[in-house]
């Protein structure tokens, strides 16, 4: 006799929504739902490259984060980046909105802007190493990710041009809303969730894109090439 083949249960899967990017001020806007996280990079508040959107004090402001803690389900964790010179302000205004400060993790490193040659990049590329951007930022999502069987929303504000939402698609949030002032962030994060997590309900373009972007949106840029996902 035939032994009856035994299948394997598939596990059923949650389908996944799209990313989507707010375009608004993080005091103004009401997302709706609740999360169940927020990542975030904001302002570090040192004017950088001149840039308003770098001093306007939100992010030392408690009323930011009490903002951001009641669009939260209770036991929800928050991790945001900050400076090395003005990240204790930051977590001065988390903590005073009512969040509980449970740890810190450093990831210091000194930067500037290379003018011709990215040295760490050239010591990679000569040794055949392909580093992947987002994997610090894919890294942090997973350490907030909640279990399996339950939903999983993610705030990023501040989104900028969107690096945390795509670590975070790609970490397995079944959900990611971001939020972000500047109108040509919020066009690179779309373009760039775009490229990254596939579509993102927006159409490329259509006459709202930079003039050296290529047919889908994006700059042709070598850094915009398609990487496996690891
Ligand atoms: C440090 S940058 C984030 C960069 C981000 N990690 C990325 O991948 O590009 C901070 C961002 O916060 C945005 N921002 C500043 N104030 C804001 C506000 N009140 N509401 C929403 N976004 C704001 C700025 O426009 C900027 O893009």
């Amino acid at each position: 006799m035939k032994a009856a083949r035994t299948r394997k249960r598939r596990k059923p899967r949650r389908a996944r929504a799209r990313p989507v990017v707010v375009r608004g001020d993080v005091l103004r806007v009401e997302p709706a739902g609740l999360f169940h996280g927020v990542l975030c990079d904001p302002p570090y508040e040192l004017g950088f490259m001149g840039k308003g959107w770098d001093k306007s004090g939100v992010a030392f402001q408690p009323e930011t984060w009490a903002r951001i803690a009641s669009w939260c389900l209770p036991g929800a964790w928050l991790l945001a980046f900050g400076g090395t010179r003005t990240f204790h302000r930051l977590a001065c205004a988390i903590e005073d909105a009512g969040w509980e400060i449970r740890d810190t993790l450093m990831w210091v490193y000194g930067s500037g802007f290379p003018k011709s040659l990215d040295v760490s990049k050239a010591i990679d590329k000569a040794a055949g190493v392909r580093t992947s951007d987002n994997a610090l930022l894919r890294y942090l999502a997973t350490l907030i990710l909640p279990p399996e069987h339950v939903a999983s929303r993610l705030l990023v504000p501040f989104a900028g041009s969107g690096s945390e939402m795509i670590g975070a698609y790609q970490a397995g949030w079944e959900e990611v809303v971001g939020i972000e002032l500047d109108a040509e962030y919020w066009r690179i994060a779309r373009c760039r969730i775009a490229h990254w997590c596939g579509k993102v309900g927006v159409r490329m373009g259509r006459g709202t894109l930079p003039p050296q972007a290529g047919k889908n949106g994006l700059k042709k840029h070598p850094q915009n090439a398609p990487r496996p996902r690891v």
